[in-house]
């Protein structure tokens, strides 16, 4: 068994604070639990955001260096050729595939800039892309250019090793390294 529960929260450098609240807010409905000012705590000398969409303290922390000079990140990650390693994106889940098309409709409508899909990552599926994981996608980047992908229907592994979509379908064919 694992020894720990589950990945969790996230934390993204930002380089404007109140613009990232904005953003999280505006585009997913995140609510801002508490910001602190940098060195406000003893050993942390950064500016740190927590946000949440559920009732734990936060899923996503803006973390801000005023002392830190910003550059533009590249639009992809693989576009870095040069440079320390860098998280190339996280995923926010709906429930459903109508949440997911709403999202979708509504980063359309934002005008948010679209790095990928909408698309169904699977090989299995006529409809998809040839990837992996069954499940729907789009990606958008944030205000620093961060890649944050809008999920559903992930797929899940079924005690042979077979993965099953989001509509319960087992995806004869898939398999999994450890079981
Ligand atoms: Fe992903």
């Amino acid at each position: 068994m694992p020894l720990v529960k589950r990945l969790q929260h996230f934390a993204v450098e930002v380089a404007d604070t109140d613009r990232s609240i904005a953003f999280y807010r505006d585009v997913f409905g995140f609510k801002l639990t508490e910001r602190h000012g940098a060195g406000e705590c003893e050993n942390i000398p950064v500016e740190l955001t927590f946000l949440r969409l559920g009732d734990v303290h936060h899923e996503l922390v803006l973390v801000h260096n005023p002392d830190k000079t910003y550059r533009p990140k590249p639009v992809r990650p693989e576009d870095d050729q040069d440079g320390p390693p860098m998280f190339h994106h996280f995923a926010l889940e709906c429930d459903s595939r109508e949440d997911w098309l709403n999202v979708v409709e509504k980063v359309q409508a934002k005008g948010l800039t679209v790095v990928r899909g909408p698309v169904l990552h699977s090989w299995v599926d006529g409809r998809g892309d040839g990837s992996w994981g069954e499940n729907e996608a789009v990606y958008v980047l944030d205000p620093d250019g961060h890649r944050i992908e809008i999920f559903c229907n992930l797929a899940t592994i079924d005690p042979d090793g077979t993965h099953r979509n989001g509509e319960g379908v087992r995806m004869e064919g898939t398999r999994t390294e450890e079981l």
